[in-house]
């Protein structure tokens, strides 16, 4: 009996998993289809964010509405597993654990940020394998940061200017090792949206990589036409 050809061996799965959760309804962008399936220079906001990370050795979970599986899965390659999700981000998440195998180093990234570059994810990815338990994308915030208090119908009070310097505006993808991850979400049995911020509660030290602009997140139909011309004048970062 002859050997099967060494290319046909399978080889080791990769030890990071990408958690994508696309199960929101995107309420916000006001649009028929819920975020993720909503078109963006000819495919859907999901294909876009799943294709800019085709290159990277790692495991990807999307993470889709429960009525929207089949429809996930008909877009996505075949390798891509999909879950469905719960009513609220953190229960998305953690439908995607569950499915994210036994990978050690687990990435969470939003759907909503769909021309996140590989970079980004490779930054992350780096920091954790150099010895970090919690890794988030930033970028400097460029705007004058007020306390106010509200007083009115658009209107509030100064009550001071904010330092600007220390902060960082988050971005995903935000990378964890499986150890701190499971520690973080064991905890939450509530809404966060924030999987650093779960981190940090359960005092896990949690470092900040530099982010990229094209890893704005839709939220608004300004942010979904911001992205299109983007696209149209094919001015996507790297
Ligand atoms: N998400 C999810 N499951 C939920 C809610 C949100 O997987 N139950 C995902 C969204 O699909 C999105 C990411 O979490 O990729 C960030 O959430 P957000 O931007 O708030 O998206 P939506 O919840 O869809 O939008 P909205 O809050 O406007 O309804
Ligand atoms: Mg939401």
């Amino acid at each position: 009996m002859t050997e099967p050809p060494e290319s046909a061996a399978p080889g080791p799965r990769p030890d990071v998993c990408v958690i994508i959760p696309a199960a929101g309804s995107g309420v916000r962008l006001g649009e028929q289809s819920p975020k993720a399936f909503v078109e963006l220079h000819g495919r859907t906001i999901l294909e876009r964010c799943v294709d800019q990370i085709s290159g990277l050795d790692a495991a990807v979970v999307v993470v889709a509405p429960a009525d929207l599986v089949g429809e996930a899965r008909s877009l996505l390659p075949p390798q891509i597993r999909v879950v469905a999700g719960g009513a609220h981000r953190s229960e998305s998440v953690r439908a995607g654990l569950a499915a994210a195998g036994d990978a050690q180093i687990i990435l969470v990234h939003d759907a909503a940020r769909p021309l996140t570059p590989a970079s980004v994810f490779h930054r992350v990815i780096d920091a954790i394998r150099a010895g970090h338990r919690a890794v988030v994308p930033g970028l400097p915030v460029a705007d004058t940061l007020k306390a106010v208090e509200p007083i009115g119908d658009d209107l509030a009070l100064v009550t001071r200017t904010v330092d600007r310097e220390p902060l960082r505006a988050i971005q995903t993808p935000q990378g964890f090792t499986r150890e701190a991850f499971v520690a973080a979400h064991a905890d939450d049995a509530g809404l966060a949206t924030d999987d650093a911020g779960l981190a940090e509660r359960v005092g896990i030290p949690v470092h900040v990589v530099s982010g990229h602009p094209m890893a704005m997140k839709i939220t608004t139909p300004w942010d979904l036409s911001v992205l299109r011309r983007v696209l149209h004048s094919g001015e996507v970062g790297s």
